[in-house]
């Protein structure tokens, strides 16, 4: 059903298994003897997240903090405002943000910022897609999924107008869906 506004599969569950497991990897080597705190920008990473924590084998705390762009379009507007802020303080830990998409990088550049002044020991990103092509604002990234061209993907918690999201795969969508 939701298929039919799906123009092209570009990851299967599978693939995206297979690199959520190797992301894991690369982070508990990176923090082998350390704990890490796993940040979660709602609503987008939540299926990443949840894979993602699973495959750590670490000391880990979650957390989880929800930004609005203001918009219902396909691109953030340039304004951010967090809507859900953090219940959990972070001086001290290290963290690491995990984003669903770094498109323009507005988002992620501004809180980024925001979580950088409550000093905590380290902050790094991770996010499972990149498009690199769109970027405005530049940001530092320490983990990424898979870079795609710029087409407007859904599914695996990415959404077009809150829909798609439970896609198990990560898809583009038809331009026809949102008038492209
Ligand atoms: P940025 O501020 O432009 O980097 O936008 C980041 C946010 O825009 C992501 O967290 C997503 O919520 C959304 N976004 C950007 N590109 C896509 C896409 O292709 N599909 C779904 N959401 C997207
Ligand atoms: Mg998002």
């Amino acid at each position: 059903m939701l298929e039919k506004d799906i123009q092209e599969v570009l990851f299967t569950p599978e693939q995206l298994n297979a690199r959520v497991q190797e992301i894991a990897r690369e982070i508990e080597r990176d923090y082998a003897g350390q704990e890490i705190m796993l940040i979660s920008v709602l609503r987008g990473s939540f299926i990443f997240m949840a894979d993602l924590c699973r495959a750590i084998d670490l000391p880990c705390t979650l957390d989880f903090m929800a930004v609005s762009s203001y918009g219902k379009g396909t691109s953030s507007s340039g304004q951010v405002q967090i809507t859900k802020d953090l219940s959990e303080d972070i001086s001290g830990r290290h963290i690491i943000v995990v984003e669903d998409i770094l498109d323009s990088g507005t988002t992620l550049s501004y809180l980024l910022k925001i979580l950088e002044h409550r000093h905590p020991a380290s902050i790094r990103l991770c996010t499972l897609l990149d498009k690199p092509e769109r970027r405005v604002k530049p940001v530092k990234l320490h983990y990424c999924g898979f870079t795609i061209p710029d087409a407007f993907v859904v599914g695996y918690g990415l959404d077009y107008s809150e829909r798609y999201r439970n896609l198990p795969y990560i898809g583009i969508l038809k331009p026809a869906v949102y008038g492209g």
